[in-house]
């Protein structure tokens, strides 16, 4: 059984919809720990309330590469085959890509190379675009710059605010975030350049 590793630092609804899908089968692997670098985060309180194996890393006062190589330690530890960032607010240093070479997913609010970064949501409604989304993509050294798994498209409507736009948007990361899991993990698809094909 393959081993996914989440790593958090907040509210952890994309966490509960990978542990909720994990559980029901529908994802071919077990959660192995759940990290977060913010010890009051939602998402580890409810990964204990599961049961799950949880670690709490602080990152505060930590040079970025000293921090990570104790999360990559934890990670090793449990034999982690995947790592899911779901809204785990650190860039990773070239040292954490390496030890986890294209192992490594995160999601993103928008349809990148769209609005990367923060407050992705609030970019894509200030723009005036008329279509946004969410993005499955593998990490690579830059910020949401990786090769895109998955994507799901959302409309954009005229009485939108921030706050309904990225509920419909967290619905659509809710459902295609294990959908790149299961891509990843049934080796369903492979890298050519930067465009991830299908493969069968
Ligand atoms: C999501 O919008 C995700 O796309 C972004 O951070 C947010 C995390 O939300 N990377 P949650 O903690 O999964 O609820």
């Amino acid at each position: 059984m393959k081993k996914l590793g989440i790593l958090l630092s907040g509210r952890g609804s994309n966490f509960e919809a990978i542990a909720r899908n994990v559980q029901a089968g529908k994802i071919p692997a077990e959660i192995a720990i759940v990290i977060s670098n913010k010890e009051e985060a939602l998402g580890l309180a409810r990964a204990k309330e599961m049961g799950l194996a949880t670690c709490f890393i602080p990152s505060k006062g930590k040079e970025r590469e000293a921090f990570d190589r104790e999360v990559v330690a934890v990670l090793k530890e449990h034999k982690v085959d995947l790592v899911c960032l779901a809204g785990f607010m650190r860039i990773l240093s070239p040292y954490f890509i390496r030890e986890f070479p294209r192992r490594i997913l995160n999601i993103h609010p928008a349809l990148l190379p769209s609005f990367p970064g923060v407050e992705a949501q609030k970019q894509a409604l200030e723009y005036g675009v008329k279509f946004t989304g969410c993005t499955v993509h593998i990490v690579d050294e830059g910020v949401d710059t990786g090769p895109v798994v998955c994507q799901a498209a959302v409309p954009i409507l005229d009485d939108d605010t921030v706050e309904t736009l990225s509920a419909r948007i967290l619905k659509e990361e809710h459902r295609i975030y294990s959908e790149g899991i299961c891509l990843m993990l049934e080796g369903r698809v492979r890298i050519e350049g930067r465009r991830m094909v299908k493969v069968g």
